[in-house]
């Protein structure tokens, strides 16, 4: 069973388990926190995170066999412990009918002693209970609609009950994928694929019609020239 460790307030629960791995501890753990300060999304936007919503991070040393994957095996598990109608939009957010529920950050640093495989791997969830207020959650967004809680399908849960129901099979399924990797998922993913049938745009610019994933977690898109298989960019849906 991993460590669970509560803090009332902290920067950010990703900074802290970053810093301490910059200091040598590079344990395994659950990191919970009440309230961020200075919570963080990807692309160095900013996280709101207060009572009405579930913030932790996983930290472990990891060597997947590729890591392309792993934020989308985390979006999935949390999904298939929480609600059949939980969607997942590549590359790592939680959808509930294109709103967005919840967001992964996930960042890797060395381990001074271990080979280069092997990575300190800080797995950041932010999830929604009630939703943000809408312009904060735009901000940290890029999509055209407003935000969801978790309340919405599971009235009153709260964020202990919703961490007890996602952290032990999610420690599972992230151990298995290391070992196995992205393809023993994709059958369920695909059922739970928030793009499916979509026209897209990523960050690139590129535009194409969303085709699947790839047996490594990439996205691949249609484009007139040709399907292009895209690893780590920002995907906006062409509603
Ligand atoms: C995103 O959708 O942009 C990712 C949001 C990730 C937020 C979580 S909350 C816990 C952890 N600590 C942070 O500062 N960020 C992540």
């Amino acid at each position: 069973m991993m460590h669970i460790e509560y803090l009332p307030s902290i920067d950010s629960t990703n900074s802290e388990l970053m810093r301490r791995a910059a200091a040598g501890d590079y344990s395994a753990v659950c990191l919970v926190a009440q309230e961020q300060t200075a919570g963080r999304g990807r692309l160095g936007r900013a996280w709101l995170s207060d009572e009405h919503s579930l913030t932790f991070s996983l930290g472990m040393p990891l060597a997947p066999q590729d890591w392309s994957g792993l934020s989308l095996l985390v979006g999935l598990s949390i999904a298939q412990s929480l609600h059949p109608r939980i969607q997942i939009k590549w590359p790592n957010d939680l959808w509930v009918d294109s709103q967005k529920l919840a967001g992964i950050l996930i960042e890797t640093t060395a381990i001074t002693y271990a080979p280069a495989t092997e990575r300190y791997t800080v797995i950041g969830i932010g999830i929604n209970l009630k939703a943000p207020p809408t312009a904060q959650a735009q901000a940290s967004l890029d999509e055209k609609s407003a935000p969801i809680g978790l309340h919405e399908l599971l009235p009153k849960i709260t964020a202990n009950a919703t961490l007890e129901r996602i952290l032990q099979p999610l420690i599972d399924d992230i151990h298995h994928f290391a070992e196995h990797g992205w393809k023993p998922y994709s059958t369920s993913f695909s059922k739970r694929d928030a793009l499916q049938g979509l026209s897209i745009k990523v960050s690139s610019g590129m535009t194409g019609k969303y085709v699947g994933i790839s047996d490594t977690g990439g996205l691949m898109l249609q484009t007139d020239t040709g399907v292009q298989t895209i690893i780590s960019h920002e995907v906006s849906v062409c509603f």
